[in-house]
């Protein structure tokens, strides 16, 4: 039978099927099922940046803990710093009750004093820690170099206080985004995940109020992962994840034809439960089956823009076709 392992920022999982950052690891209970249902790793549910800095400002005002005047503040800052602590608990715990990866994960927007959190995320057993920079490029003041500067120094300062591997969970709004990622892919980071999912706004014209879209994903919001999966994996020097759309077996075999070592699933296990991680799995391996694969390395990244016959595929052939070829548009 197949041998659906594969190997992402070094670390050995046993399925590629990652169960992506959300309120789906938030508790050991949770993570349980999800290993007992097949999942190859889990990515915690992110602590934010700025949960992390009260608690750095906590610490510093409880040594002066006759200033608080103010019982409610106080109040306010004990409970900020317990759920850092019950963070730091629940990494403990999962490591404890579970044998699969435990990825920790935090959404920062720059780099500063929460950087030494990542440590204790190491100390409490993490087994790599993903880095959600939650950056949309949003401020006129800011160029493309000043963002990306923003991505350089976040890396060095978090990798100069860990030695677990680190990824970069990306965002798709960057100009160069290739020259971008492979740059990055170079740093001391182990791997990048394609792409992050922002709420994205919509409009409700009856209410005439700003509303956001679903939060779910669908199979069709795979497909730009798909295309740039499939042009930089060849190029970077780093291992890759896909995230966005992965809903079924099938959707994971196409991310890693064009070059995931691992997918990561969030929206498909809230509406479908863990089962489906079991069903994803069982679809990879009577794949490989078919195919006569007995490894995944033997078939990731087979249809990258390296290796298909026609590279141009990914980029601009099907654009051509679709606004040169109109016989398929009947009025
Ligand atoms: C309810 C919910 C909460 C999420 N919370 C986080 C989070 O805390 N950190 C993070 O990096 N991504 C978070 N995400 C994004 C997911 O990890 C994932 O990247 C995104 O949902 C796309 O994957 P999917 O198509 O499989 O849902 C969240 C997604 C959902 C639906």
């Amino acid at each position: 039978m197949a041998n659906i392992s594969t190997k992402y920022l070094g670390l050995e999982l046993k399925s590629p099927v990652i169960v992506g950052s959300s309120p789906l690891t938030d508790s050991v209970e949770k993570v349980k099922k999800l290993a007992a249902a097949g999942a190859g790793a889990v990515v915690l549910k992110s602590l934010f940046e700025e949960q992390i800095l009260i608690d750095v400002d906590a610490q510093r005002v409880n040594n002066m803990y006759d200033s608080f005047g103010d019982a409610e503040n106080y109040l306010t800052y004990y409970t900020k710093q317990k759920n850092i602590g019950d963070y730091l608990q629940l990494i403990k715990d999962c490591k404890q009750e579970t044998t699969i990866p435990i990825i920790a994960s935090i959404n920062c927007t720059s780099h500063g004093e929460w950087v030494d959190f990542a440590l204790k995320m190491q100390n409490a057993g993490a087994d790599a820690l993903e880095l959600n920079v939650f950056v949309l490029p949003a401020d006129p003041e800011f160029t493309g170099f000043d963002y990306e500067k923003s991505y350089f120094d976040i890396i060095s300062q978090v990798t100069d206080v860990i030695s677990i591997p680190m990824s970069i969970k990306m965002s798709h709004y960057f100009s160069g985004m290739a020259n971008f990622f492979i740059r990055l892919s170079h740093t001391e980071i182990k791997g990048m995940v394609l792409f992050n999912r922002f709420y994205s706004p919509d409009v409700d014209i009856h209410t005439e109020k700003i509303t956001s879209q679903s939060f779910q994903s669908l199979a069709v919001d795979n497909s730009m992962v798909l295309r740039w999966m499939g042009i930089l994996s060849p190029k970077v020097a780093c291992d890759l994840a896909s995230s966005t759309g992965v809903v079924n077996g099938e959707s994971v075999i196409k991310n890693m034809l064009v070059g995931a070592q691992a997918v990561q699933v969030v929206s498909s296990i809230i509406k479908n439960g863990p089962q489906v991680i079991s069903e994803m799995n069982e679809s990879l391996s009577s794949w490989m089956d078919s195919k006569n694969y007995k490894k995944t390395t033997e078939f990731i990244g087979k249809l990258n823009q390296k290796n298909v016959r026609k590279p141009i595929l990914f980029e601009r052939a099907q654009f051509m076709k679709y606004f040169s070829d109109a016989d398929f548009v009947k009025l």
